[in-house]
């Protein structure tokens, strides 16, 4: 039986890291399907199996958990610490698995379960490939975390863009309208003050929360519903909706063309899309810049349109706009003004859409 230790030094006080790292935890484990429900008297589970149950729990200090063995194991349990330890400069968190090891096998077992479940992920975790992927994540493809919360809550940079949405959509209270991939939820903001209805679905569920919180009076009047969904498979019914918006997101799919034919299946007829591109010049640029730039697909005009009709909207159009003044409107700093500015014949593409 060995110690398998894990240990990270974080530049954040006692008490944040340990806040912030069981607030990760949840979200990561949830991804990975197992549930952590935290404090003193939690635990983990994955499905109907109860995996761990805390021991111990200290903020700011660590927590302890009985892990219990696999069900097919006559083992005994196992124990993980979480300690925290104020250092220079932060706190030193070091994760231990206590006592672990003799359900894997034999030594040269538990050599190649270490090397394949600990090191390998470890290492390709630090590697440049999954690390781009991960930043990319976090920081716009399936934003997590406080850092995403913060920008997401109030972001600027997209204002300019909601603008253009808004004065397309030309939303009116009768209006149903349909966000997806909506973050934050700052243009269902906007868009409400319409007194329209609006569902909207996103794939993070810190985006989800913070949309539903950002929006927490409609939400409670029952004027919009926020849902953890993908794109490509809406979960609403055939002909809910008036009129749709998608924006910042077009370049993140791997399947545009099935998200935007997901789009019409659940607009009403008639119903309006308008969303915006993902412009090739933007590539590189503090608006996409690496590693994120790298694992976007790009449209110029042409394919924007291809994409719309691909997806079987009877009237498709691509629109370019200046988007520099609404930027100065929305308070964007000066230093990124340029960013916005349409140049010549140009400006931000955004895809306008009819269904039959
Ligand atoms: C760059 S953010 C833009 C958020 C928001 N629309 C805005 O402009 O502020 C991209 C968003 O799309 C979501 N997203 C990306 N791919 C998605 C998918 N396949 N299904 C649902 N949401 C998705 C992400 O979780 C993220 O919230």
């Amino acid at each position: 039986m060995a110690d398998l230790q894990v240990s990270i030094v974080l530049s954040l006080a006692p008490r944040t890291a340990f806040d912030t790292l069981v607030a990760e935890l949840q979200t990561a484990l949830a991804r990975l399907g197992l549930s952590f429900e935290a404090g003193p008297k939690g635990r983990i589970t994955e499905g109907p199996q109860a995996v761990g149950s805390v021991t111990a729990w200290t903020r700011g200090k660590g927590l302890s958990l009985e892990w219990h063995p696999a069900p097919w194991a006559s083992g005994k349990s196992t124990a993980i610490d979480l300690k925290l330890r104020a250092v220079k400069g932060g706190t030193r968190a070091t994760l231990t698995h206590r006592g672990w090891g003799a359900a894997v096998g034999g030594k040269a077992e538990l050599a190649g379960w270490f090397a394949g479940e600990v090191a390998a992920p470890l290492l390709r975790a630090t590697a440049p490939n999954a690390l781009g992927d991960w930043i990319t994540d976090r920081r716009a493809r399936r934003p997590a975390g406080a850092e995403a919360r913060k920008t997401y809550g109030d972001p600027i940079f997209h204002y300019p863009n909601f603008h253009v949405i808004l004065e397309e959509l030309a939303l009116r209270p009768e209006d149903f309208l349909l966000e997806v991939a909506c973050g934050g939820g700052a243009l269902l903001q906007r868009a409400l003050e319409s007194g329209c209805r609006a569902a909207a679905i996103d794939y993070s569920a810190d985006m989800v929360q913070l949309a539903q919180e950002t929006n927490r009076d409609a939400v409670a009047a029952g004027r919009l519903e926020v849902r953890e969904a993908d794109a490509a498979a809406l979960p609403f019914a055939d002909a809910t909706f008036t009129c749709a918006a998608m924006t910042g997101v077009l370049g993140f799919l791997p399947d545009p063309v099935r998200v935007l034919a997901e789009i019409r299946r659940v607009l009403k007829s008639g119903g309006r899309l308008v969303a915006l591109g993902a412009d090739p010049e933007l590539k590189g640029t503090p608006a996409a810049p690496e590693p994120i730039a790298s694992r976007l697909r790009f449209y110029d005009s042409a394919a924007l349109e291809t994409l719309g009709r691909q997806a079987g909207f009877a009237e498709v159009r691509v629109i370019r706009r200046d988007l520099e003044p609404y930027a100065r409107e929305a308070g964007v700093p000066a230093y990124a003004l340029a960013l916005f500015a349409g140049g010549k014949g140009g400006g931000a593409r955004f895809l306008l859409a009819r269904k039959g």
